[in-house]
């Protein structure tokens, strides 16, 4: 067999259930990556909102490093040094009393909606168990967040689903108020709508949730997923609402570019796992907790969010000017290094063919939905990588409205 590794291996060899770019990265350092030609590309998609410091961060790596010498994984009989301090600072630095760990977004998503069932059939009985989500959200690849997200497509060929789970418009606060009921459970949502085309909660809408769900006795989960550790400015979105979740779930970025996920709960939620209700052979490994750990401490410094902020500022005012020369986008929207371009009316369905010509032209960018050109860049993008992408996305953005 040769060893010539080249993306048509992809093809041959792997499940199709992704359609990868056809260069193959070979190498990243803060914001800059490099494919197998040696072509440089300015990274402002971020691994998906996940590398929160960017590529092989010089303190990511010695924490890796020095954990790799000492302990790799030891199952969950035994805890670890390195789990316990990065729940006691995830506590310690926000509204939860108690960490739950695992390996990915989903799977955290997974626990908190479990929880949340569970602590209901405790608490008021089996007759509480319906979930309320909202259309066009994401909350994960497994059977019950596909199900919960509000998206469709991504459920409907593996029915039978779990039931008791309904969809509402997002921000439409007299559509919950008409909906929920004793027999709602839980009520998940995103603070800004990530997958779904970067659209922020009105801070009303999210008031509006926590003061049903005290009514109606039902959990308020905050997907973090892709808003938390650092993304919009703050450790979690949350902080800047005013609305305090009960429970909140965070991953991507938590790791830095190592898998890693969290459930982040208030004390009376927690009780409702005892040993034996859910588990992990993974979750709170030690190699990712002792990232997990370095990425927080990194991130939770006044001076460090304070950049991000900078740093939307720029992106912004960038993206405005470019806006007015080329008029390829109706609204321009986002937190922090969470942002989102709307295409056009009469370029809508294109932003892969935008971020395809992007690559060509070395930026790496993402999109959400097929009509939003997003953001998502290490939240210490330096002001060189940012004047280099721009120039980048100004050649592709030229193309794209001339084609
Ligand atoms: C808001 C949100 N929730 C959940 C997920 C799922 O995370 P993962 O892909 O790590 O399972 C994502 C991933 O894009 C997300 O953006």
């Amino acid at each position: 067999m040769s060893d010539v590794i080249k993306r048509n291996l992809f093809d041959q060899y792997m499940v199709p259930c992704f359609s990868p770019a056809s260069f193959i990265p070979v190498k990243g350092k803060g914001s800059r990556v490099w494919d197998q030609e040696g072509k440089e590309y300015v990274d402002f998609a971020g691994g998906i909102a996940v590398n929160s410091l960017g590529h092989a961060n010089d303190e990511l790596k010695n924490a890796l490093s020095s954990q790799m010498e000492n302990l790799w994984h030891i199952g969950n009989g035994y805890t670890n040094e390195p789990v316990l301090k990065l729940a006691k600072n995830l506590v310690e630095s926000t509204f939860a009393d108690k960490v739950f760990f695992c390996n990915s977004g989903a799977e955290a998503n997974e626990a908190a909606l479990k929880i949340a069932r569970k602590y209901a059939l405790d608490k008021y009985g089996s007759h509480k168990n319906e979930i309320i989500s909202f259309e066009n959200s994401f909350h994960g690849r497994t059977l019950f967040t596909v199900t919960v997200g509000g998206q469709p497509k991504y459920s409907q060929d593996f029915a039978p689903l779990p039931q008791e789970i309904a969809h509402l418009p997002y921000n439409n606060i007299d559509a919950i108020k008409a909906h929920i009921s004793e027999k709602t459970c839980a009520v998940i949502v995103e603070p800004i709508i990530g997958e779904g085309g970067v659209i922020p909660a009105d801070p009303e809408f999210l008031k509006a949730l926590r003061e049903l769900c005290d009514q109606h006795h039902a959990l308020l989960i905050f997907d973090e997923i892709q808003t938390g550790i650092g993304r919009t400015g703050y450790l979690y979105a949350y902080e800047e609402t005013g609305v305090e979740p009960d429970i909140l779930t965070s991953a991507k970025g938590l790791g830095g570019g190592f898998p890693i996920g969290a459930m982040l709960v208030k004390q009376h939620v927690a009780e409702s796992f005892q040993p034996g209700t859910h588990g992990t052979t993974f979750g709170g490994n030690p190699l990712a907790a002792a990232v997990g750990g370095k990425v927080v401490e990194l991130v939770n410094q006044k001076e460090f969010l304070a950049g991000v902020q900078e740093r939307h500022h720029e992106f912004i005012q960038r993206m405005v000017v470019l806006n007015e020369r080329y008029q390829a986008f109706s609204e321009i929207r986002g937190k922090g290094l969470l942002l989102g371009a709307e295409l056009a009316e009469k370029y809508q369905g294109k932003a892969k063919t935008l971020t395809n010509l992007a690559a060509e032209e070395g930026l790496i960018a993402l999109i959400a939905g097929p009509d939003v050109l997003r953001f998502a860049p290490a939240l210490n993008i330096s002001q060189q990588d940012i004047d280099d992408g721009f120039m980048c996305l100004e050649k592709a953005l030229k193309r794209f409205v001339q084609e």
